[in-house]
């Protein structure tokens, strides 16, 4: 089953080669998914990839339908071996089961609860998924990795220097005032280590990466100044939370570690998004030339649509 949940389990040429795609299509409409039918199950909140998951089925003429989880569609169970006694009518074993009887690919966004670590590390839901669905699986940002979004971060990147490899590439922590997941931050930096940049993660000593992404990271640098982000090419900012202090807000001396256009020198800026402005990004970032966060959330669209295609082995 061609699944889509970690970049870390696809090798680089296969990643490079959806990328290229998308940038070789990009814009184009055709009929490539016709007759086919796609399930955007969320259990949480999205605008971008909601909307560019959505559109892109319909410029490749396929069908989706979005489902939200607990609001029109039952609240579904995870738990092996639950005692289905609670709020949740139903297990992701059988929605699994007959939604795949229904639909060609099932897309999954499921953040983490944010209360305990090691079971949020361990990805339950999208994993549940996975071992259950006769179809392929698309991760739209489970509890550990946002792969949709990092293909978007390096095909953004590769558009604008032409090339990946050596390019001096910050992880930027920046604060917030809800301590957030690591899965964009985690995706982006498997994603940077696979495309061959030169990545170091800049943020304060609480905030590391789960010791599972680390691992995939080889000898990546770490660095608590942010003086280092002056001398990037790339500056990709994102808040997340301390794995000590799970779930904890950021402390308010980190306030002073927001991102600002005098912080980032010359370097192109990205983010996700949805962000604070003015929390973690100033202004004066996100209103400046360097801001490449736009053409990150196009880019969404593109790659998402080669990335299906892969799924059903049409590139
Ligand atoms: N970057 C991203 O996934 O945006 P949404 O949460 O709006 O989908």
């Amino acid at each position: 089953m061609n699944h889509f949940i970690n970049t870390g389990e696809f090798n680089r040429e296969s990643l490079e080669r959806i990328i290229d795609h998308a940038i070789a299509h990009k814009g184009e409409r055709n009929q490539a998914l016709a007759g086919k039918s796609v399930a955007l199950v969320f259990f949480d909140s999205s605008l971008r990839t909601r909307t560019s998951f959505s559109v892109g089925i319909a410029q490749l003429g396929g069908n989706s339908m979005s489902l939200e989880v607990g609001k029109g569609t039952w609240n579904l169970e995870f738990a092996e071996g639950a005692v289905m006694d609670s709020d949740k009518p139903e297990h992701v074993k059988d929605a699994a089961r007959v939604l795949s009887r229904y639909f060609d690919a099932i897309c999954i966004r499921c953040f983490p609860a944010m209360r305990n670590a090691e079971e949020d590390f361990d990805d339950p839901l999208i994993e549940c998924f996975r071992r259950y669905a006769e179809v392929p699986i698309i991760n739209m940002e489970s509890s550990l990795y946002h792969p949709c979004q990092s293909m978007a971060d390096m095909m953004t990147i590769k558009q604008r220097f032409g090339k990946t490899d050596g390019l001096k590439v910050a992880l930027a922590w920046a604060p917030h005032i809800k301590a957030l997941p690591t899965a964009v931050p985690n995706s982006f930096a498997v994603a940077a280590h696979q495309f061959g940049c030169d990545l170091t993660i800049v943020a304060p000593p609480e905030y590391t990466l789960p010791e599972k992404v680390m691992r995939q990271l080889g000898n990546v640098r770490i660095s608590h100044d942010q003086n280092l982000l002056k001398t990037q090419d790339v500056v990709y900012a994102k808040s997340w939370g301390s794995i000590l202090d799970y779930g904890v807000p950021p402390a308010t001396k980190y306030r002073d570690w927001m991102i600002t256009l005098d912080k980032i020198g010359k370097a192109q800026f990205l983010h996700c998004m949805p962000l604070r402005r003015n929390v973690e990004i100033a202004d004066d970032v996100m209103d400046s030339a360097q801001n490449a966060c736009y053409d990150e959330a196009e880019n969404r669209l593109h790659v998402q649509k080669s990335i299906l295609l892969n799924c059903f082995e049409s590139i």
